[in-house]
């Protein structure tokens, strides 16, 4: 029999109890599976759309125009301009930010493929550097050494809902004229230094995806305090068209002219009467996860192998995800035997990122062969994410600190 101990969180006591690990055979700390994301949908969610499917327009309505508007206000931007998709939405910036053939942007490797993609898209090429240990986002020192006289643009990623600390990334976007886009699809509702993401960067790339914050099904957003940025960008989205079909029928006009290659990226009122909604309920979905954040930290601080996620003091992170790392040298269990236990546990744990220059794609046709991004590399051996969902319940979240603590005990050293 294996001797694993039960963290009693509310209690702050941690009892020493022979426990065998359910994948060993024994029983599962919870009976049903908990996933590590979720999305919550209200009946006035389904009541917003039934009502759109009953109007007159289904795409590129007034809810489009709404939905932006209230979304531009809450991250304290000028303009907000909805995508199909984050990446549609990452596609977009990419575009407005001039990128083409020939030009460099550098970004993080510690992120999920899209980032890096829509340098691809535009034909310009992705020039990884690497994370800070704390944060896991960019090291400035390291996007430093990396610029060239091909760079045009930085992409920072608020990894797991942790602002990038941009203040420094501006400044070198400053004094080399790069564009500075955030990839915040993590990070709705995180704030640098009291400012909201959202109102820092020259663009802030949102995404809806049913795990993020709130949903639209699929979706995405791109911020920005810059006029010329958002004109291009609701161009982009519409073909490359100048104005919509609606400007066009209440002008009652038919003429329309197409000014730049763009395509079909549009969202539709039917998904963004859901954003409205979902949006008004942004501040109690956050306040949510900070308060599990809060409980899985002040467990895990006192749980050998586990080490919780930093947070820097300027940052008020927005936790998409909650990620610890393994302490493997205390361990007799890799990162991989670790995540299949905790699943035998029925907790849905998941790993965020492999880096992305290691997928094959990025292997064949640039090269890497690993060891390039040493700190993005070592932190993907030991990243775990535990379930982070605003619809978990106090018990969800103890389950998740007691399965996690029964592992990592049957596995110390
Ligand atoms: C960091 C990051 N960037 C971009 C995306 C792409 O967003 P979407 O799934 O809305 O296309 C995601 C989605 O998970 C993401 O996590």
């Amino acid at each position: 029999m294996e001797l694993a101990f039960r963290l009693e969180p509310a209690m702050n006591t941690v009892s020493i109890s022979p426990q065998t690990l359910a994948i060993n055979g024994g029983s599962p700390v919870r009976s049903t599976f908990l996933p590590y994301g979720r999305q919550s949908i209200e009946e006035a969610d389904i009541q917003a759309v039934v009502d759109v499917l009953r109007s007159d327009w289904l795409t590129t309505g007034p809810k489009v125009s709404e939905f932006e508007e209230s979304f531009a206000a809450r991250v304290g931007a000028k303009h907000a301009v909805s995508f199909s998709s984050g990446t549609a939405a990452l596609h977009g910036a990419a575009f407005a930010a001039g990128l083409k053939p020939g030009d460099e942007a550098i970004t993080t490797p510690m992120t999920f493929a899209a980032t890096a993609n829509c340098v691809l898209y535009q034909g310009a090429t992705p020039v990884f550097a690497d994370v800070s240990r704390d944060t896991l986002n960019l090291d400035p020192e390291q996007v430093a050494k990396r610029i060239s006289s091909k760079t045009r643009a930085i992409l920072t990623v608020d990894y797991a809902g942790h602002p990038s600390g941009l203040d420094a990334i501006l400044e070198l976007g400053r004094n080399h004229d790069l564009v500075v886009i955030e990839d915040a699809c993590h990070a709705l509702g995180a704030e640098d230094r009291g400012r909201p993401v959202g109102s820092i960067a020259d663009m802030t790339v949102f995404s809806f995806h049913p795990v993020k914050h709130i949903t639209t099904g699929e979706g995405g957003m791109v911020a920005t305090n810059n006029s010329g940025f958002a004109e291009t960008l609701r161009c982009f989205r519409n073909h490359g068209i100048s104005s919509e079909a609606r400007q066009r029928q209440s002008a009652g006009q038919w003429h329309y002219e197409m000014v730049l290659l763009g395509y079909n990226y549009r969202l539709p009122d039917i998904a963004c009467a859901l954003g409205i909604g979902q949006l008004k309920r942004l501040d109690a979905n956050l306040s949510r996860r900070r308060e599990i954040a809060a409980r899985y930290t002040a467990a895990f601080r006192r749980i050998p192998g586990a080490i919780p996620p930093a947070v820097r003091p300027e940052s008020n992170p927005a936790w998409h995800l909650y990620p610890i790392r393994l302490e493997l040298e205390r361990l007799t269990a890799d990162r991989a035997q670790s995540f299949r236990a905790l699943r035998a546990e029925n907790i849905g744990v998941n790993v965020h990122y492999i880096p992305v220059h290691l997928h094959p794609y990025y292997r064949d046709r640039f090269g890497y062969r690993g060891g390039e991004f040493p700190v993005a590399e070592d932190a993907y051996s030991r990243l775990i994410s535990l379930p982070m969902f605003h619809g978990m319940s106090d018990q969800d979240v103890d389950d998740v600190i007691t399965a996690v603590g029964k592992v990592l005990s049957v596995y110390s050293r």
